[in-house]
């Protein structure tokens, strides 16, 4: 059992990972990373240098020198941008250089925090696989596009009917069939399926568990 109380939320798109993430951390006084955030970042940085997501090698640079402390840019949040990560965070080399950081993220939390929360795709398999506690987050592909839509709505973005659920889709395939990480529950995971849940429900019964998981 690692010396802090680490927490991995693992869940596809839309699936309100970040929302109980954030919630969690803030409730529990814990660190909270988004490692969504970072494969971001790396498509941002290529798309603003106008380079394609597929180029492995310019990827790859891009994932190397990233600066994992200044992950404020709110065109990381775009459907662009989240479509790009979601192609870069399929190479190997990409997921490698980003895992130190989110590894030293959950062994020493920053802020002196007792305990951390990591939310992503390969949290409980991959990145802390002796979590002191899993959850895995799902919801029907139609309500996490419904959710999906107010979200972009409330932030003012165009919306093409049809565009989000298609796009969620695409990225689920391309997030669940990818060799390397793929997303996939941890056997020991909690799965929380969240369809016909508020944010509140889900909340309420991820304390419950953390709670039988000794916290
Ligand atoms: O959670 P998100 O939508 O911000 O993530 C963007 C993309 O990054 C997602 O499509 C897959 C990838 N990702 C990943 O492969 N592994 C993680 N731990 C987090 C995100």
């Amino acid at each position: 059992m690692p010396p802090f109380f680490v927490i991995a939320i693992d869940g596809p798109t839309a699936s309100g990972k970040g929302t109980l993430a954030r919630r969690l951390a803030r409730h529990l006084g814990f660190a909270h990373l988004d490692s969504g955030l970072l494969y971001r970042a790396v498509g941002l940085a290529l798309l603003k240098r106008g380079q394609e997501p597929a180029d492995k090698m310019a990827a790859v640079a891009a994932a190397q020198a990233l600066d994992p402390s200044g992950l404020s840019d709110p065109a990381l949040r775009s459907e662009e941008t989240g479509k790009a990560a979601s192609v870069v965070a399929a190479l190997p080399e990409v997921r490698a250089a980003l895992l130190d950081f989110q590894r030293r993220f959950a062994a020493t939390p920053p802020g002196g925090a007792p305990g951390a929360v990591l939310d992503g795709r390969d949290i409980g398999t991959v990145v802390c696989p002796d979590a002191n506690a899993k959850i895995f987050l799902d919801a029907g592909v139609e309500e996490r596009a419904a959710r999906r839509e107010k979200e972009l709505r409330e932030r003012g973005a165009p919306i093409i009917e049809g565009a989000v659920l298609r796009d969620l889709q695409e990225r689920d395939a391309r997030d669940r069939n990818r060799a390397v990480a793929p997303l996939v529950r941890a056997g020991d995971a909690y799965v929380l399926d969240t369809t016909g849940m508020d944010a509140e429900q889900a909340f309420s019964k991820a304390l419950a568990y953390l709670r039988s998981r000794g916290l």
